[in-house]
């Protein structure tokens, strides 16, 4: 995997790049993250509460404004897909593919740039594997829009908060991928060194250390190299069917259920009752983990004595959820069956990415453990990387 890039070295590439699609400087550089969840997986649309870190790995927009009224889109990572078009003619789905994004946020803040805006776009937050590399080309964009445009740059007219908001309907209204508010907070919002603790309901928050280095800890990150696409997969099935639980139980969403004991009414005998109490079961017992694994980050037992529950949440997702695949399972079974402290898929599903929470002296056992076992079961070879709590979104320059 490649060195995540975020310093002036990716700043002067990024800038590069636009004078070279452009034919000028852009006016600065902007960076955003990639994310991943601790825990707290799927509770998002449910209103509940979710635990992630920024990835060191971000997506770079070098932008600058312009007076002919066009968007002007071009990636780094898909040289020759260059889009141009009036800034009057973004409408959801147009474009398409990865420039949807960057056009999504343009869209949704096309108030503030009337004349047009070119943007070059540069990443490393690796696509598919579940750790949100569009979130990370979203809020890079609405980032550098809003410093650019912000009547006092001191005292910017938007916040963090109101960027999650662009940036989500940039992916939800535009893109057309009914994603919930996890993967933009994270990007914009969090800091080196530590989880943020998010209530999705309210939006409260909260930087909880995360020091793992410190207590010998690596949280590994495994790519399973099987991909997944929000916009079209069973993440939107899943998202109706925690909304038709909550509507049966009377609730205004399934945060509001205080105990999987209130989710007895749904088990009604039919199929469709005993399958939404597994998909409600989930979202209940993983919002209590978040709540546990941010009481465990806040005491005195190490981050260690998090592993069991980032388990359990892996066995939640895979039998309440089924949103597991064969190769997260053999990743999140081998691990543990060598020594890991925890594991667990994470993202929305389906293909992507596990984690793993390793005693640093196990890393090396437990990654040559997987990659011989998935050699051995015939999968893709995995890829794996110790994730660094990093900085959210920011101007590199
Ligand atoms: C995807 C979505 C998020 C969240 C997660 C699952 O990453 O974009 O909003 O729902 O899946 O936790």
């Amino acid at each position: 995997m490649s060195a995540p890039g975020s310093g002036a070295d990716a700043a002067d590439r990024a800038r590069r790049a636009f004078t070279e699609a452009f034919g000028t400087a852009p006016e600065g550089v902007w960076a955003a993250p990639g994310r991943v969840n601790v825990i707290g997986e799927h509770t998002d649309y449910n209103e509940g509460f979710v635990l992630p870190v920024a990835l060191p790995h971000t997506t770079r927009a070098a932008v600058a404004r312009r007076d002919d009224g066009v968007v002007a889109l071009a990636s780094v990572q898909h040289p020759g897909e260059r889009v141009e078009l009036d800034v009057a003619e973004l409408a959801p789905g147009r474009p398409a593919g990865w420039a949807g994004y960057p056009a999504g946020v343009v869209h949704a803040l096309r108030d503030r740039v009337p004349g047009g805006v070119s943007v070059l776009v540069d990443g490393d937050v690796p696509a598919g594997m579940g750790l949100s590399s569009s979130a990370a080309l979203s809020c890079s964009v609405a980032l550098a829009l809003r410093d650019l445009t912000a009547p006092d740059p001191a005292a910017p007219d938007l916040a963090l908060a109101d960027l999650v908001d662009v940036a989500r309907s940039a992916e939800n209204d535009f893109v057309g991928a009914p994603t919930g508010i996890l993967d933009q907070s994270a990007s914009l919002l969090c800091t080196a060194g530590h989880a943020l603790f998010l209530d999705t309901r309210d939006r409260s928050s909260e930087q909880v250390p995360l020091d793992l280095a410190a207590a010998g800890l690596e949280l590994l990150v495994v790519d399973t190299g099987t991909t997944h696409d929000h916009a079209t997969g069973g993440y939107g099935d899943r998202r109706r069917e925690c909304e038709r639980a909550a509507e049966r139980l009377g609730v205004a969403a399934l945060r509001d259920v205080a105990a999987v004991a209130d989710l007895a009414p749904l088990d009604d005998g039919t199929p469709e009752g005993t399958l939404l109490l597994r998909r409600a079961r989930h979202v209940v017992t993983e919002d209590a983990r978040v709540l546990e694994v941010v009481r465990v980050l806040r005491g005195d037992a190490g981050p260690a004595a998090v592993g069991p529950l980032l388990t359990e949440g892996h066995a939640s997702l895979r039998d309440d959820f089924e949103i597991s695949t064969v190769e997260l399972d053999t990743c999140v079974t081998t691990a543990l069956d060598h020594g890991a402290e925890g594991a667990r898929m994470v993202g929305g599903g389906f293909g992507g990415s596990a984690v793993v929470l390793v005693r640093r002296e196990r890393t090396d056992e437990i990654v040559t453990a997987i990659t011989d076992r998935f050699a051995v079961e015939g999968y893709r070879a995995p890829r794996t990387f110790a994730v660094t709590p990093s900085p959210g979104a920011r101007r590199l320059d």
